[in-house]
């Protein structure tokens, strides 16, 4: 079990790794503002035969997801009674909405000459086209603030989006996302309908929904929008950056080497997240696209950041058969409820996710020994989907508990060898040695409960001749101690109390 485990581990680090060259190999230039140049002057080549998909079926696809955009905008399910979205920007919306279909229209018809007028209203002008005012709270961010700045600096990319990086007034940094004109995403739809105009608003209402998302589901592990920016450039009106807290991209190898701790924590958010999303404001919502690289660490939290592919819709059914779920290496049939919905299926499918992408690799290895059965049931249930998500973060909550509070250490019998001499206001300079997961690179930094448990590990360590009590915790505030190999270097350092192991 361990070494299958030790193999998976690996191959996924391997994996990472793969995964990583081939996003380095492909990443677009990283200047946002020649994004659109480069690809006007075919650094990105130009398709060499012609357009595969009709004009039709390009305005179908922004008809539809025109209509995504108004559902998840005005869907009203259990909104608190103050209403995080305000009436004018509705009205507002539906103004631009009908005032932009008309306008569409014309422009359809006389382009292909012989469209069929669409009954429904579009966005599809370049006309103010997806204009919109989400009323953030104040103070938010907008053009005035990202206008004109040549020190933005390239962090990531996915399939639709690219993510810069700025710092506004020397102390805020936030994450600029607009739609990546070298991505995947926009090259596919020019190469299939040769319209870069049309093919650029059909991205952007990804980030219209997510930004729409962003701000109706308020959250401490939901990224969070500052503002947005809607802005002409040479080809194309009115396009989107939005605003952004920023984050780090999650890095699955460096969270594989990290504590026990922080690797938690991970998985807590992701948990205290997931139980968000089955009861949020829009209903219980799934994120389709669930891979680590839809979310962003900030300061050690897990927050999620790609939206676009997140889902409130239920997956109707006859039977439970049309409840059926495939994973790679599972598959899952839910009930189909009276109701004709397949229940629960956007919470598993999340809680699934959760399992094969995050609990499997972080929560068991090199945890508490006395934690270890608990977080064993944890990954066990997951990944049969015998627990909801309100079960598995009452679960997760327990295992913090236990954490937080010492009672993980209440089995063991603490019978030092050595005793350990108190010298208060010092700590010993360099005499390090390497453990591991060590928050210190070059040293043996590690958290503790309380001193029996710092008694214990430098007991259990061979090297171990002192420890130096930091007074710094860490997120669940246990005390971080430094053990050292000797204690020569003694030097004055207020607030540190220095033990010392003495054999004799
Ligand atoms: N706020 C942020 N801070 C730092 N990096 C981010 C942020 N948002 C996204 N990223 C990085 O940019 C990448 C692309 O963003 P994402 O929204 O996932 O775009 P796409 O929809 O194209 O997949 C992500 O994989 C992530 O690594
Ligand atoms: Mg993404």
């Amino acid at each position: 079990m361990r070494r299958s485990r030790i193999a998976l581990a690996a191959g996924f680090c391997l994996s990472f790794f793969l995964g990583t060259l081939l996003n380095l190999l492909c990443v677009p230039g990283f200047d946002h503002l020649h994004q659109q140049h480069r690809f006007r002057d075919g650094a990105t080549p130009a398709p060499q035969w012609p357009a595969t998909g009709s004009p039709a079926d390009l305005l179908r696809q922004l008809r539809a997801r025109y209509q995504e955009v108004i559902r998840y905008r005005e869907h009203r399910a259990a909104l608190p009674v103050s209403g995080r979205l305000r009436k004018p920007l509705e009205r507002r919306l539906m103004d631009l909405a009908q005032r932009s279909a008309s306008s569409h229209e014309q422009h359809r018809v006389t382009k292909s000459g012989s469209e069929p007028a669409a009954p429904e209203p579009t966005f599809l002008s370049p006309q103010g086209a997806g204009l919109l005012d989400l009323s953030l709270r104040a103070p938010s961010l907008g053009c005035r603030d990202i206008a004109n700045r040549s020190d933005v600096r390239y962090l990531g990319s996915g399939y639709t989006k690219a993510v810069y990086k700025l710092v506004l007034n020397r102390s805020l940094s936030v994450a600029l996302k607009s739609v990546d004109f070298g991505g995947h995403d926009i090259q596919n739809c020019v190469q299939q309908y040769r319209d870069l105009q049309d093919c650029y608003r059909l991205a952007s209402y990804k980030i219209v929904k997510e930004m729409i998302l962003l701000q109706r589901l308020q959250h401490p592990n939901i990224l969070q929008l500052y503002g947005y920016c809607y802005q002409d450039s040479n080809d194309i009106s009115n396009t989107l950056t939005t605003i952004t807290e920023l984050g780090s991209p999650l890095e699955m190898i460096q969270l594989l080497q990290s504590s026990w701790e922080d690797r938690f924590r991970i998985c807590l958010s992701l948990v205290r997240l997931l139980h968000y999303l089955a009861h949020s404001p829009l209903g219980s919502l799934t994120l389709l696209d669930f891979r680590p690289r839809q979310f962003v660490i900030v300061d050690g939290e897990l927050k999620v950041t790609d939206l676009d592919d997140a889902s409130m819709e239920g997956t109707p059914c006859s039977s439970n058969a049309d409840c059926f779920m495939e994973f790679p290496a599972r598959n899952f049939t839910l009930q189909c409820s009276v109701e004709g919905k397949c229940q629960n299926m956007n919470e598993k499918r999340n809680l699934y996710n959760a399992y094969r992408f995050f609990f499997t690799y972080l929560l068991p290895h090199s945890a508490p020994l006395s934690l270890k059965p608990l977080l064993d049931s944890i990954v066990n249930a997951t990944g049969e989907l015998r627990w909801g998500i309100d079960e598995t973060v009452a679960q997760f909550e327990k295992v913090l508990y236990m954490y937080r509070n010492g009672l993980y250490l209440s089995n063991m019998t603490h019978t030092p060898k050595a005793e350990y001499k108190q010298v208060v206001d010092v700590s010993i300079a360099e005499e390090d040695y390497r453990c591991w997961p060590s928050y210190h690179h070059n040293g043996c930094l590690l958290s503790v409960y309380n001193i029996n448990e710092a008694i214990d590990i430098c007991e259990s360590h061979s090297q171990c001749q002192a420890f130096v009590w930091t007074n710094e915790t860490t997120w669940t505030g246990r005390q971080l101690v430094f053990f050292k190999a000797g204690s020569i270097n003694f030097v004055p350092d207020h607030g540190k109390i220095t033990y010392l192991k003495s054999t004799g």
